[in-house]
């Protein structure tokens, strides 16, 4: 039995019960680690309920630079979306935690960590593989999966042992938010006929009571990365922060998803992601400037693999790095700005500009400064369609051809 377990604490019922119970049932100290991945939260106030529970260590470790430039940064290069739709927030921080929690576990000499997650969804593996991949020493204990309470019986338990039931647990719904996105699961949504109530959203305005005149936000881009909004320079963080801010304002970045959970259930998720929503549109545009078609062929192809790997746990494997490499490499002239227009609902990519973009005024004018060889399309046509005229000597069509 381990004798200090290192608990990943949101702060909520699950994780918050899981102090005592794990206490009670592996007569384990509990350390609770809890992470700052930009969910605005009063994080000092979670640290203390926490040490009210019983926790012997409350720690909040601030993860929002490493979360940025290790994990969403690397995914926006990718382009990665999964299933088309989702910019995986949650899917994104879940082993950037594992690792924070395996450090932890180590630093404090303990065998064993925690989650809260269910036994019914795609963090549990997340945690879990990514946990054996870095720390296979480590052991993980999931008590939400093995105590089989239902909701209820949870908030008895926290009664009867005078755990402090967090405001939140008169929400129907499951949340989970970081600087990458917002998810909105369970209640009404479970019926995946009725459309989302109004009441779910809390980044994002109504499409219908957005602002009657559009926003247009300049973002500017090195190497595939953002680095400037409207020619001001902003650290990772910030430049997400603002962008979600200003997107939301719009109504942009709703997104409702039923997707397939890696456990074999389909779900049907809602989801904020305004700042995702833009950063990707815009980083697609310049590189449908900079990238030959070969390329960004090649890329989508990755793109999905990237995805499906980040949403199915596989973070910390070989796969992944080689993936990686590629995108870096196709990073290198993805430089340059792209204007969007936020408005109604809707992110517009309206203008793109780089010092190492593939188009070509040039050719592309039909107007006065045409340089393309239009004589030369001929000789090009010719040689393109000689397999399909030697093969329809070969082989006459038949009726209905
Ligand atoms: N369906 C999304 C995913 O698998 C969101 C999960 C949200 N997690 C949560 N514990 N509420 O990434």
């Amino acid at each position: 039995m381990p004798d200090k377990i290192i608990l990943a604490y949101s702060g909520g019922l699950d994780t918050s019960v899981a102090v005592k119970w794990l206490q009670d049932n592996y007569g384990a100290q509990v350390v609770a680690v809890t992470f700052d991945v930009g969910n605005a939260k009063n994080l000092a106030q979670v640290r203390q309920r926490a040490l009210d529970i019983g926790a012997v260590k409350a720690l909040v470790v601030d993860a929002r630079e490493t979360f940025v430039n290790q994990f969403i940064h690397p995914a926006l290069q990718a382009d990665a979306l999964y299933e088309g739709q989702y910019p995986l927030a949650t899917a994104l921080s879940r082993p950037l935690m594992a690792k924070l929690l395996a450090e932890v576990a180590r630093a404090e000499g303990a065998t064993a960590v925690a989650h809260g997650c269910t036994g019914k969804g795609n963090d549990q593996v997340r945690f879990e593989v990514s946990i054996a991949a870095l720390a296979p020493e480590i052991k993980v204990v999931a008590p939400v999966r093995e105590w089989g309470m239902t909701r209820d019986e949870e908030i008895i338990y926290a009664q009867e042992r005078g755990i402090p039931v967090p405001v939140t647990v008169s929400s129907p719904y499951s949340v989970d938010e970081n600087l990458w996105g917002r998810s909105i699961e369970c209640g009404v949504l479970e019926d995946p006929w009725s459309e989302p109530p109004e009441d779910i959203y809390a980044w994002t305005k109504s499409p219908r009571e957005a602002p009657d005149t559009p926003d247009y936000v300049e973002i500017a881009f090195q190497e595939g990365l953002p680095t400037a909004l409207d020619g001001r320079a902003l650290s990772g963080p910030s430049l997400i922060q603002e962008l979600n801010r200003r997107a939301g304002e719009h109504g942009v970045g709703r997104i409702d998803h039923v997707e397939n959970r890696l456990v074999g259930i389909k779900s049907r998720e809602i989801y904020e992601a305004p700042a995702a929503t833009v950063l990707l549109a815009a980083h697609r545009a310049l590189e449908a400037m900079t990238l030959t078609k070969e390329q960004i062929r090649f890329k989508e192809r990755v793109a999905q693999e990237y995805a499906d790997l980040i949403y199915n746990g596989l973070w910390f494997t070989a796969f992944r790095h080689d993936l990686a490499a590629y995108v870096q490499s196709t990073q290198r002239f993805v430089s340059g700005t792209v204007r969007t227009r936020l408005f109604k609902g809707n992110c517009t990519v309206v203008g793109r500009q780089s010092p190492h973009s593939l188009y070509r005024f040039e050719l592309a004018t039909y107007d006065q400064g045409d340089q393309f060889d239009q004589g030369a399309a001929a000789g090009f046509i010719h040689i393109w369609g000689l397999p399909v005229r030697t093969q329809a000597q070969a082989q006459p069509k038949g009726e209905g051809d």
